[in-house]
């Protein structure tokens, strides 16, 4: 690993959370380079995010490929290129095929808005309220090809309020992941978070255990 870790971002909205870690960066608690922003949505807020960060971006349109494996390949090209050590994903909507999961097994990560293996794929805070649950939360997990699966680092569960709503409940999500992915990110750039011998592991903060 260099030093800092250079680190991409994928994501198809909003990037609130692209958003927390170029802040994070900026305010030197993330000790990373953020080296390109993917998207696959051309028109999507978080290009401006990064454009206004000063952050390489490279957006591409899924339809204009045969396969998910074609865009793929390309992503890849561009990531070795930027000598991307690290990929996180942030809200990045799609299936993530071999391709990548092959060449960036153990250096892959997503955030999800449940208590993973609760609630995976879309509308995951939608779904929580309608099971009725009573605590859900956030996830941050290593990337293995399944939809929001893979091993998992970190969780923070969030009680649901009787009268949460769908908006309340993601803008409380939100303030979690704002701060656990930049703290993971940090962890794996300190070398505290690693994936070696087919699992997690994780040496706690000055010692204390989180
Ligand atoms: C986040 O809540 C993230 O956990 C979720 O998309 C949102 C993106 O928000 N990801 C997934 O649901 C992945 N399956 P943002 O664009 O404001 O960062």
């Amino acid at each position: 690993m260099t030093k800092p870790l250079r680190i991409a971002v994928f994501a198809s909205g909003s990037g609130s959370n692209f958003q927390a870690l170029v802040d994070a960066a900026k305010a030197g608690k993330l000790d990373v380079t953020i080296g390109l922003l993917v998207c696959d949505k051309p028109a999507a807020a978080v290009v401006g995010r990064a454009q206004a960060a000063g952050v390489p971006v490279h957006t591409f349109r899924p339809k204009d490929y045969p396969s998910r494996e074609a865009y793929e390949q390309e992503l890849l090209e561009r990531l070795r290129e930027e000598r991307i050590e690290l990929v996180v994903l942030a809200g990045y909507m799609r299936i993530i095929t071999s391709v990548l999961v092959e060449a960036y097994w153990g250096r892959m990560i997503n955030i999800h808005p449940s208590l993973l293996p609760s609630f995976p794929g879309l509308h995951a805070v939608r779904q929580a309220l309608d099971h009725g649950v009573k605590v859900t939360g956030v996830t941050v997990h290593y990337v293995d090809g399944g939809l929001d699966s893979g091993p998992i680092i970190a969780q923070r569960a969030l009680a649901i309020a009787p009268d949460d709503t769908e908006a309340s409940l993601e803008e409380k999500i939100h303030r979690i992941e704002h701060e656990l992915y930049p703290d993971v990110v940090q962890g794996i750039a300190e070398g505290r978070i690693r994936f070696a011998d087919n699992r997690v592991i994780i040496q706690p903060k000055d010692g204390i255990a989180q």
